[in-house]
């Protein structure tokens, strides 16, 4: 009997050692020490053995009991412990790995894109980025930039007019906004004439260009002063080369002894830096209200190459020039530093230049887009071609 208890825990013991997960150390659990084991059967029948063997026999089963739970305990430690170890090594996170890529979140739009472009040329030749209010007052929009009275820019079929009533005084309130000055307030000529009227139906406008910035920045900060302003800005106009809304970068640098000379190399630095060497630059003498002397700057048409015709006919695109207008620029007039003489800007001391450029139309030619009405039809074959 004793034998077969020494085998029974010598067997049981090997078992528990080389049992592999938890689910076959439970069951052998219930095997060598459940309710029917031959272990529990053995000590169950002590009480019937002879006295003499009683001692020996239970004292033996009782140690075999013993030493199997021991064995199951251990083993069941080392399971739990390997089981751990084998997650840690399966769950390693190695922090320094760079992280997965995340599904393509979409991409700018050609119009920003080159927007920022044109803006990293100037932030490089150590220009600020300056934004403008959308809904402008007249003042900012043309009298402050010399458009005389009568001025065909003023016309009511270029220019859309806002209500002043149904603006929403918490987003635009002229008398809020940092630029507004007593001398600078919506239409100083007219309240000059008629003191004390709110604005009329004609004060308060979309801004037609993003120029309106050059006499707000002058206000805001005394020269040197060198801005590039970006903006979305509104005309009623609509044909192939024209939108009801388009997007501009204004320029601006004030200082004294500029001359024409600093304003053609910075257009020969935008243009090369946009275009690439392979462009040409055509500077044409135009008129500009606010500048004096003024000039049109263009580039060679990519439809064409310059030439004027494609196979034969007229180029629709340049419509047969070779050139391509992209921005006007000029030198400012004294008359508008007149306007902000008080914010020390002294027409008999100080010189600048300003230009202003369409972005898209810049787009068109750098990518050969046909068309500048793909820009706002939303079409995603178009913007994906620009990804
Ligand atoms: N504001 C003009 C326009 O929208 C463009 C322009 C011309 C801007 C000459 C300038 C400039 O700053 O000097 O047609």
């Amino acid at each position: 009997m004793i034998e077969r208890i020494e085998q029974i825990r010598a067997d049981g013991q090997a078992a528990i050692e080389s049992a592999g997960s938890a689910d076959a150390l439970e069951a052998l659990r219930v095997e060598l020490l459940g309710r029917s084991s031959e272990l529990t059967a053995i000590l169950r029948g002590i009480g019937e053995l002879p006295g003499e063997q009683r001692g020996a026999v239970g004292g033996a089963a009782n140690r075999a009991q013993k030493q199997l739970e021991q064995a199951l305990t251990e083993r069941r430690e080392e399971l739990v412990g390997d089981e751990l170890d084998r997650r840690l090594a399966g769950e390693q996170v190695d922090v320094t790995l760079p992280g997965s890529p995340l599904p393509a979140p979409g991409s700018l739009h050609l119009v920003n894109q080159t927007r920022r472009e044109i803006e990293d040329v100037f932030c490089g030749l150590g220009y600020r980025v300056a934004e403008g209010p959308e809904i402008e007052h007249d003042y900012y929009n043309f009298t402050a930039l010399n458009h005389p009275p009568g001025h065909p820019a003023r016309m009511v079929q270029d220019t859309f007019y806002v209500d002043p009533a149904s603006v929403d005084s918490a987003r635009w309130d002229p008398d809020r906004h940092p630029a507004s000055r007593p001398s600078a307030r919506l239409g100083q000529e007219r309240s000059e004439a008629r003191p004390n009227l709110p604005p009329g139906p004609r004060d308060v406008l979309l801004h037609t260009h993003t120029s309106p910035m050059q006499v707000r920045s002058m206000e805001l900060a005394p020269p040197p002063l060198r801005i590039i302003v970006p903006g979305s800005v509104y005309r009623r106009d609509n044909d192939a080369t024209h939108t009801p809304m388009f997007s501009q970068v204004e320029g601006l640098a004030v200082d004294e002894g500029i001359s024409l000379a600093d304003l053609q190399g910075t257009l020969l630095e935008l243009a090369r830096a946009i275009f690439g060497p392979d462009r040409e630059v055509r500077l044409r003498p135009h008129y500009f209200p606010f500048t004096e002397p003024s000039v049109e700057v263009d580039v060679s048409c990519f439809a064409c190459g310059g030439t004027g015709s494609v196979g034969g006919r007229r180029d629709p695109l340049c419509k047969g020039a070779g050139w391509i207008e992209i921005l006007g620029a000029g030198m400012i007039d004294p008359n508008v530093f007149g306007f902000v003489r008080e914010f020390g800007y002294d027409p008999e001391t100080v010189q600048g230049f300003a230009f202003g450029m369409g972005i898209e139309r810049i787009a068109m030619l750098k990518h050969a887009v046909p068309d500048l009405r793909l820009f706002f039809e939303g079409d995603l074959r178009f913007a994906r071609q620009f990804r």
